[in-house]
């Protein structure tokens, strides 16, 4: 049965970091719902326009529209042989209960779910520092949307956590290490 492994944590948590890290050890897919979503922007669809005032904005785009991305990204793994990552799903109680509805609907399995935690501060502090160094800055990197992303994070995504641990699934990790100590950490649990 292939496996899927989720990776939570506030914006500039790390998640996307980590994901490569270990889906280049463990040869899964790496799949980010933003990178799905920010594809469609760039390939400049009806769609694509819709999405890039969402994702400025630091709201959440719809269920259906990332479901849709995310289905696709899981079928082409499974046709690889190849189990996957999920970096910034579920994002949302009702988008865990999606979730499991379609692993069942793949026949794969949810092996844990890892939990970055890392302060505000400290994650406004490295995606500013993104921002800097970045000469393509992302448009929801910029402190008005840091704030608004942190704010969607607390009300929407928080609550996915408990979700996962009354499944005893939720394995929490402190990301403020350096990223190969949280890397090692993450491998302790996925093991
Ligand atoms: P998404 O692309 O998922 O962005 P995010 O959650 O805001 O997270 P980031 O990509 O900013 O950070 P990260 O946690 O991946 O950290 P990273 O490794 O990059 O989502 C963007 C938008 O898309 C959302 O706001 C929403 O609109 C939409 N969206 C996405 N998923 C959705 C969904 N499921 N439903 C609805 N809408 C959705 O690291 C950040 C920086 O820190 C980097 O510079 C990195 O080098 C550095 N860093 C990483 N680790 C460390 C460390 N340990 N120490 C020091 N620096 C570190």
């Amino acid at each position: 049965m292939a496996s899927c492994i989720v990776v939570l944590g506030p914006p500039g948590s790390g998640k996307g970091t980590q994901c490569a890290i270990l889906a280049d050890e463990l040869k899964y897919a790496h799949l980010s719902t933003g990178d799905l979503l920010r594809r469609e922007v760039a390939s400049a669809t009806p769609l694509g326009q819709e999405l890039k005032a969402i994702l400025a904005s630091g709201e959440l785009v719809s269920d259906e529209v990332v479901l849709g991305l995310l289905r696709s990204g899981m079928e082409d793994s499974l046709a690889k042989g190849a189990g996957f990552i999920l970096d910034g799903y579920p994002r949302s109680v009702g988008q865990a209960e999606l979730l499991e509805t379609l692993l069942g609907e793949l026949g794969v399995e949810l092996k844990v779910v890892v939990s970055l935690l890392v302060s505000s501060d400290v994650v406004t502090e490295r995606i500013l520092g993104r921002a800097a160094s970045d000469s393509s800055a992302r448009t929801d990197d910029n402190e008005e949307t840091i704030r608004k992303r942190l704010t969607v994070f607390m009300e929407k995504t928080a609550p996915v956590s408990d979700y996962y641990r009354a499944k005893q699934l939720l394995s929490e990790i402190d990301g403020h290490q350096d990223v190969s100590s949280v890397a090692e950490e993450i491998r302790s649990h996925v093991r």
